[in-house]
């Protein structure tokens, strides 16, 4: 696609969103299967809940702009699953393992936070408050699971893989 206008890179970007996410829906199961904290297992189970939302929200914008739902490559999310999949079938200490896990998940968020402000940024430069509130949903979603995931590594899981002889 050529980018000759900012309506073309809003849609390379949520093509680009719209293939990491199926990514981390696909990646995040394994990530649960490998965690032990109890809190970590249901904080990633709700968040690949949310996930699956965000990834049917992204059809709703691309629909909202009169383009068909196609996602792209995104080499960036490929990458940061990879790093953190090296960790998941490591032998650790399980609470090590946890702290590798919660900051694996971290580095996806960041991710997704970096893009999304600029989708939502790009849809609202262009007018399309509809298409902007929606990328702005899951922005907000995306900070708050960052959110949760830095009180668990704080409170609960680095204290304890601190402890790890
Ligand atoms: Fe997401």
């Amino acid at each position: 696609m050529k980018l000759d206008n900012l309506r073309s890179l809003l849609i390379e970007d949520l093509m680009d969103l719209y293939d990491a996410e199926r990514q981390i829906t696909e990646a995040l199961p394994q990530m649960i299967k490998a965690a032990s904290a109890p809190e970590l297992k249901s904080s990633l189970e709700d968040h690949l809940k949310v996930t699956q939302r965000q990834h049917d929200r992204l059809e709703k914008v691309f629909k909202k702009l009169g383009v068909e739902a196609e996602g792209k490559p995104c080499d960036g999310m490929k990458g940061l699953l990879k790093e953190g999949q090296k960790v998941l079938g490591k032998q650790a200490d399980p609470d090590v393992k946890d702290a590798a896990i919660i900051a694996a998940a971290q580095k996806v968020e960041h991710y997704e936070i970096a893009a999304y402000g600029t989708a939502r940024t790009y849809a609202k430069m262009l007018g399309d408050m509809e298409a902007a509130l929606l990328l702005e949903q899951t922005l907000d979603e995306e900070g708050q699971t960052d959110q949760r995931l830095t009180k668990l590594a704080e409170y609960h899981v680095n204290p304890k893989a601190a402890s790890a002889a």
